[in-house]
Parts: C-alpha cells; structure tokens; sequence
C-alpha cells in the first residue's frame, strides 16, 4: 500500500517512523510518504491561508497549493509522474480529509481503507480547506472526511497518526501474530476482555481463579461473558447491533 500525506507540519508525522510501522515501512510493506504543502505554494512567503469569505474567525487553507499537491501525490501514486492522467483501469486513490465534521473513523473503516492501493491524507489547519477543493478532487479521488470522534483537535495530524496506525497494522505482514488481531477490541463487536500476567497474586488483588483451571473450555466462556460485561457497562451503544447468538446463554437472556 502506498500512503501519502501532506501538512504544513510534516514533522509531526515523525511517530510514523516508529516501532510496527516505522518497521513495516523498512520491510516494504509499506510505502508512506509525508508532503509539506508548502511546497506547492508559488509565493515568496509560501502562503497557505486567507481570511474567510463571509467573515468569522480564523483563516481558511487556500485551494491551489492543495490542488497542486493532491494532482503531484495522486500522479506519484499512479506512476504517472508527469501528471498526464490515468490510465483508465486504475483505482482511484482515497482522499481522507480528517475533520471533525467528517463520518466516523471504526474499525471497520479502517479495514475497509487497509483494502486499497493509494491512501492520500489532507491535513487541514486553521478553520479548514476551502471547500472547493474537495469538489474539485472527487474527479480525481474517492473523497472522505473522516472524523476520530466528537471533540477537535487543532489539525488533521493527530488524526492520521492514529488512522495510519489503525490501517497499517492489518496489512499483511505488519503485525507478527496475525492471531492477536481476532481477539481485540472491536473485531467481533464487544470490547477485548481483560488480561493478566505473572505473578497470579500481587498486591491483595488475585488473577480470576478460571483463568489458571487449565479449562479451555471455561476460560473462552469466561472471556466472552467478561467482554459483554464490559462492553455494556462502559459502551452500551455497542450492543445495538449486536448478534446475541455468539454470546453465553446468560448475557444472551439480557436482551
Ligand atoms: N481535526 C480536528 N478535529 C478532528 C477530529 N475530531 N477528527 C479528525 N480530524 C480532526
């Protein structure tokens, strides 16, 4: 997978040379590409921002760096460095434009997103990007503000560092054990039952008795009665959409 990203502070992107990604990137697996925009400013200051049309707070990202930028990583991305235009048969790269306007980064998302061959992140700064850039990359991309959750962080760094990380780990290769993607958080709809090392006793507070018994059986009973536990006292809104059918016979008379 190839993964673009542009900024005006491509330094903050510096994590993502880092343990399993750094090293998935080292490996090949993992073609990750930072952009600053001002690069592709033509200006003797190299500006980005303007004032708003329509007034308020804040400047707005101009749209011609950004255009210049997306036209050079999309044409990057496809092998046509010259920008003459794809050759017809290509996917379109995905634009994300993080935003805490945007459609909801999950799991699923992230699986979704680890499927394509070109991801191209558009760090926004200030009050955002002019929205016609997002307009105009539609021919070019398949566009999709994506947003961590619902509070706002002062850029789109943040948010790629964690999207990035969320995307590049289910590639093939990146994570050593496959296995261990299967049993977190969000892969089955619950969150991940709680776990427990040596010693067995420490500090008053004892390991759960089921999880020494040596019982296969029990110990998988235990873990998924612990994740519907869990998931319904810290994230009930979880259980919504869930099949009840996979969980034991008491969490399933709960619903
Ligand atoms: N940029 C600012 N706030 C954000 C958020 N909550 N998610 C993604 N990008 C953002």
């Amino acid at each position: 997978m190839r993964i673009d990203v542009v900024s005006i502070f491509p330094e903050y992107l510096a994590p993502l040379e880092l343990s399993l990604i750094g090293k998935a990137r080292q490996d090949g697996l993992l073609d990750l590409r930072v952009h600053d925009l001002r690069d592709f400013t033509t200006d003797r200051h190299r500006t980005v921002d303007d004032t708003p049309y329509g007034g308020g707070a804040g400047m707005v990202m101009k749209p011609e760096p950004w255009a210049q930028a997306l036209t050079a990583v999309a044409a990057e991305g496809s092998g046509d460095a010259a920008g003459a235009g794809d050759s017809g048969d290509a996917r379109k790269p995905v634009l994300i434009v993080p935003s805490p306007a945007g459609e909801r980064f999950t799991q699923a998302t992230a699986h979704q997103l680890a499927e394509e061959d070109q991801l191209v992140f558009a760090c926004g700064r200030y009050e955002g990007i002019d929205e016609r850039v997002l307009e105009w990359a539609a021919d070019h991309f398949t566009v999709r503000p994506m947003s961590l959750g619902d509070y706002v962080l002062n850029g789109g760094e943040v948010a790629v560092l964690a999207m990035v990380e969320a995307i590049g780990r289910l590639l093939p290769g990146v994570v050593g054990n496959p296995e261990s993607l299967v049993e977190e958080s969000h892969s089955d709809g619950l969150l991940e039952y709680p776990v427990y090392t040596k010693p067995s006793s420490w500090r008053d507070r004892d390991v759960p008795a089921v999880l020494l018994s040596g019982n296969h059986g029990k110990i998988a009973q235990w873990r998924r009665h612990e994740q519907y536990r869990r998931t319904a006292e810290r994230r009930p809104d979880l259980l919504a959409g869930f099949d009840a059918g996979t969980l034991p016979r008491a969490d399933r008379t709960a619903f």
